[in-house]
């Protein structure tokens, strides 16, 4: 039987109506149409379906919607905009460290909880943190210098991050 809750995506409140089996990645994409949250494997493998919830990452296709009622859920669309990158958004693609993309909002969104608890990670820290998100594209190194130059980035000039 739905139900309607109301979810708190980027800072917006949204009521949606859900059967209790529904996935978040399923509503954030279908329901509420921010595609950029991408569903790969669709079991907790690949990472692609990366969102924050209460700012640290889970995997959405793997949480039921009706679950996240009343939490903060940050999308790739809440992190920057064409007109205004997040400055890992900028590393990333000053750093080569996107191709076909698929992989890149979830990367983005785990490399952002890592910086905001440990502003100065090193490369392992790095690596521990991007470990749930795979990319079959960039062979890594690329991706770890970008948040690597980022975290660089935001602590230099702090007004640059947001
Ligand atoms: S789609 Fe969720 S982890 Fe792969
Ligand atoms: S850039 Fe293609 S999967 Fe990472």
């Amino acid at each position: 039987m739905k139900r309607a809750i109301i979810l708190v995506v980027n800072g917006t409140e949204h009521s949606v109506e859900v059967q209790p089996s529904d996935l978040l990645v399923d509503v954030l994409r279908d329901r509420l149409r921010l595609t950029g949250t991408k569903k790969g494997c669709g079991t907790g493998e690949c990472g692609a379906c990366t969102v924050l919830l209460d700012g640290k990452p889970v995997n959405s296709c793997l949480l039921l919607a009706i679950r996240c009622e009343g939490r903060q859920i940050t999308t790739i669309e809440g992190l920057g905009t064409p007109d205004s990158l997040h400055v890992l958004q900028k590393a990333f693609i000053d750093n080569g460290a996107v191709q076909c993309g698929f992989c890149a909002p979830g990367m983005l969104l785990s490399a952002k909880a890592l910086l905001d608890e440990n502003p100065a990670p090193s490369e392992m820290d790095i690596r521990q943190a991007l470990a749930g998100n795979i990319c079959r594209c960039t062979g890594y190194v690329k991706i770890v210098k970008a948040v690597s130059s980022a975290a660089r980035t935001m602590s230099g000039a702090e007004g640059g991050g947001r």
